[in-house]
């Protein structure tokens, strides 16, 4: 199409919600939208085929499969995921067993792939009608303090388009346009923890039944499974190290080295499948909403992977906003859009506060300056406590495997 002088004139399109993004957050969004009888549109700049395969998280914490059962969205992780009840430390002072489910907790981990969950999210959606354009980027958010917010993007096939609806949900996480389009004055409040992890995904079977934490002079190692085939592995690296820069039996040799493979057995060696480099930072946007423009996921705030938070507080967001743009939409109540920024905030600070703690628990300097000495024995007995103290444990548990 053209507007006569040989422009590609830009397509117009309306709708009641528009949702930026199919990750986690606009999926299960997008689904609870849907089954609401809500008008709306995801807007996916990547193509079906990576949105599906990309491995990312796998760790469900009790309230995330409460909310994703509630709006009928857990029907696979329950029926491929697996229970977690158990993390296991291993420090230079041995190694204990942290079993959180024997604390009394009825709520566990469930360990189910991140990019299962988002196919299972995907393909109810779309299953139900639901509307959503791959390989169309979003550019801009425009008029967010309107009642008609527009969002300029392009389609698939490279010509520009401009979505209007009455709210936006900016769920295309830290690098998408909704985080681009926000207002001078939001406040980002942001921390870089100084540490960096080589993430590895292993194509072997799990190395202990539990999630393992290797608290090491080497540096830090992780160990998560992910199926009864696939395990992920972390290493604590230099700052700068690129993902390719280890040998495969360098990787493992020192991955077995930190898990103390010696006193505690080998572990499950296989081909890495992917590797990528993570620096640990966090951030968090305020507020997390600009008129008609709502912040969810990754796009209203990073937070590291140390404790697995990041898709858990991804689901809640969505399904917070959900509630709150179903009530404007069908009843004019906007009460729960007025609240949604200040509720997500105090769960976000929650997990970032937890999660900094864990990072400061897992990682310490390397020197042997007074400084450092100090900080990594307040850590040997933060460690001492979690093995020892029940209401340490049990702050912990709390902690771990909620949101
Ligand atoms: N236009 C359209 N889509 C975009 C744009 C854009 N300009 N920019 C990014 N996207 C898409 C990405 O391709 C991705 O599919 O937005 C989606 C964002 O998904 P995620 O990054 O998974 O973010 P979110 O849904 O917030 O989930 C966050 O899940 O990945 C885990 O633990 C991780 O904390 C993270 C959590």
């Amino acid at each position: 199409m053209t507007d006569g002088k040989s422009r590609p004139r830009t397509a117009d399109h309306a709708t009641g919600v528009i949702v930026l993004g199919a990750g986690p957050a606009g999926l299960v969004l997008g689904n609870i939208l849907l089954d609401h009888g809500i008008d709306c549109v995801v807007l996916e700049r990547a193509e079906r085929a990576h949105v599906e395969t990309r491995a990312r998280a796998g760790f469900l914490a009790a309230n995330t499969v409460q909310i994703l059962d509630e709006h009928g969205l857990a029907e696979g992780l329950h029926r491929r995921g697996r229970m977690h009840g158990t993390c296991e430390f291993r420090t230079g002072d041995g190694r204990f067993r942290l079993d959180y489910s024997g604390l009394g907790r009825k709520e566990l981990h469930t360990v189910y792939p991140q990019q299962d969950l988002v196919c299972d999210l995907l393909t109810r959606f779309l299953a139900r009608g639901g509307q959503l354009r791959f390989a169309t980027e979003a550019l801009a958010v425009r008029d967010a303090d309107s009642e008609r917010p527009a969002v300029a993007v392009r389609e698939a096939d490279g010509r520009p388009a401009v979505w209007r609806a009455r709210y936006v949900a900016g769920c295309d996480g830290r690098h998408g346009a909704a985080r681009r389009s926000l207002p001078a004055g939001t406040v980002r409040h942001h921390r870089d923890h100084g540490v960096t992890w080589l993430g590895l995904l292993a194509q072997a079977p799990p190395s202990m039944d539990a999630v393992g934490y290797a608290v090491h002079e080497r540096g830090f190692a992780g160990h998560m499974a992910r199926t009864s085939e696939v395990t992920r592995y972390y290493l604590q690296c230099e700052r700068g190290t690129t993902a390719d820069a280890w040998a495969e039996e360098r990787i493992w040799d020192e991955l077995e080295r930190r898990m103390r493979a010696r006193e505690y057995g080998p572990l499950r060696r296989g081909p890495i499948l992917q590797r990528s480099v993570v620096d640990l930072e966090s951030d968090v946007l305020e507020p997390l909403r600009h008129g008609a423009l709502f912040l969810a996921g990754d796009a209203a705030g990073l937070i590291s992977p140390s404790a697995a938070k990041g898709a858990n507080l991804a689901v809640l967001e969505a399904a917070l906003l959900a509630r709150a743009l179903i009530d404007a939409l069908t009843s004019r109540d906007s009460a729960g859009l007025d609240a949604y920024s200040a509720r997500c905030l105090t769960h976000i600070w929650r997990a970032q506060e937890f999660s900094h703690w864990m990072i400061g628990l897992l990682h310490g300097p390397s020197g042997r300056d007074g400084e450092s000495l100090f900080h990594n024995s307040l850590r040997r007995s933060r460690l001492a406590s979690l093995r020892t103290s029940r209401s340490q444990q049990d702050w912990f548990a709390e902690h771990y495997v909620g949101v």
